[in-house]
């Protein structure tokens, strides 16, 4: 019997951490995972106090969540209650546990649409969310949640100037377009958008937060390089259309996080526009622009497609009018689930991430 370690994530993502009533593994709680032949050696990471009750069922659940499953199978579970030396927190946004950026070869793929929707699913999972909004040449965000025109405040901190997050549906968000006006922004260099984005990441007030999502602008460029410069990402999540065309350019995008020198690991692709279905047929479904690109670009990549969204009114109304379809009321129940269910997927991507691979680096500058 050839047991995998995701197959181990799988059973023990059946578990319930008993903090947050949510499940042990896309609450990170898994410090390491080996598996040799039938032995599953197993380490939690818990620096909360836990009773003794607490630890002792945390215990039996995991060995039977994978006895069950794999029988024969040898189950050690080690919890640990200290930060090891070398699991230094980041000197950069400490209070933030996963920064994943969404990013895209073209603009109009639907990144934004797909950043805030995806957050808010997040967020309603129980995580506590951000947005950072770096896409200065379209800064869509600050329309789609209904804080258009508005402009961050400033805070003394120590005799330093720190920017405050506007908060939009109980998530912090900071963007571009609270800084510089749109018409404005076409004429901003590379340099001097890289140092709003440094600032957004060393001068801002973030809270403590489960995960920060950073839209990027399409392409690969300067934002892209200082975001590598500057914090080491969990990874990136990249969105596409079924075009063939959108994949050509979504391949390069991707490239860049997987060049040796950045080494930021593909969590998985978002196909957006995947279909078309009328309110009055329901069961069908219209590939208006063709079928199979997620899934191309994901195998490319050696990553998942962990989702696709297909072309829905309320989608791109909630994009207009500040109220997101995850938050809207009136949003089909069917629409919502799929931006769960999306949810779900990047967080299984996320924990299998770090279970199996090293924590990124910071990319270091060359003079
Ligand atoms: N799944 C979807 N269904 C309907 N409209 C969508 C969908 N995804 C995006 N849109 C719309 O397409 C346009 C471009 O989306 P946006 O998220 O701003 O793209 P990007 O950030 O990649 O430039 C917006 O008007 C948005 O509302
Ligand atoms: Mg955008």
């Amino acid at each position: 019997m050839k047991i995998e370690k995701d197959q181990i994530l799988q059973a023990l993502s059946k578990v319930q951490d008993p903090l947050t009533g949510r499940d042990i593994v896309s609450t990170g709680r898994i410090r390491s995972l080996d598996v040799e032949d039938t032995l599953v050696k197993c380490t939690l990471l818990y620096t909360e106090n836990l009773s003794q009750q607490q630890k002792s069922s945390l215990h039996f659940a995991c060995i039977s969540a994978v006895e069950q499953n794999f029988p024969g199978a040898q189950m050690h579970v080690h919890l640990e209650t200290q930060l090891r030396q070398g699991d230094q927190p980041r000197s950069i946004l400490p209070q933030v546990r996963e920064i994943i950026a969404v990013g895209s070869g073209k603009g109009g793929v639907g990144k934004s649409t797909v950043s805030v929707n995806l957050a808010l699913a997040l967020k309603e999972q129980g995580l506590r969310v951000g947005i950072l909004d770096a896409d200065l040449y379209g800064p869509s965000i600050p329309k789609m949640l209904g804080l258009e025109g508005m402009r961050p405040k400033i805070k003394d901190v120590h005799g330093k100037a720190k920017i405050v997050p506007l908060e939009a549906f109980g998530m912090p968000v900071i963007s571009m377009g609270f800084i510089v006006d749109a018409d404005q922004a076409v004429v901003l260099r590379g340099p001097r958008l890289a140092g709003i984005l440094k600032q957004f990441l060393q001068d801002c007030l973030w809270p403590d937060l489960d995960i920060l999502i950073i839209d990027l602008p399409p392409g690969t460029g300067d934002i892209q390089l200082t975001l590598v410069q500057t914090v080491p990402l969990t990874g990136a999540v990249l969105v596409t259309t079924p075009q063939q065309v959108a994949v050509a350019d979504a391949i390069k995008a991707m490239n860049m996080f997987r060049l040796p020198s950045i080494d930021v690991p593909i969590l998985g692709v978002v196909e957006n526009m995947s279909w078309f279905t009328p309110a009055e047929l329901p069961e069908n479904r219209y590939y208006l622009f063709g079928q199979g690109a997620g899934k191309q670009l994901a195998e490319m990549g050696e990553a998942e497609l962990l989702g696709q969204i297909p072309i829905i009114q309320s989608v791109m109304e909630g994009g207009e009018n500040g109220v997101p379809a995850v938050v809207n009321q009136e949003t089909d129940g069917r629409e919502v689930e799929r931006w769960m269910s999306l949810g779900r997927s990047l967080m299984k991507q996320v924990e299998i991430r770090n279970a199996t691979k090293d924590p990124t680096r910071i990319v270091g500058i060359k003079s």
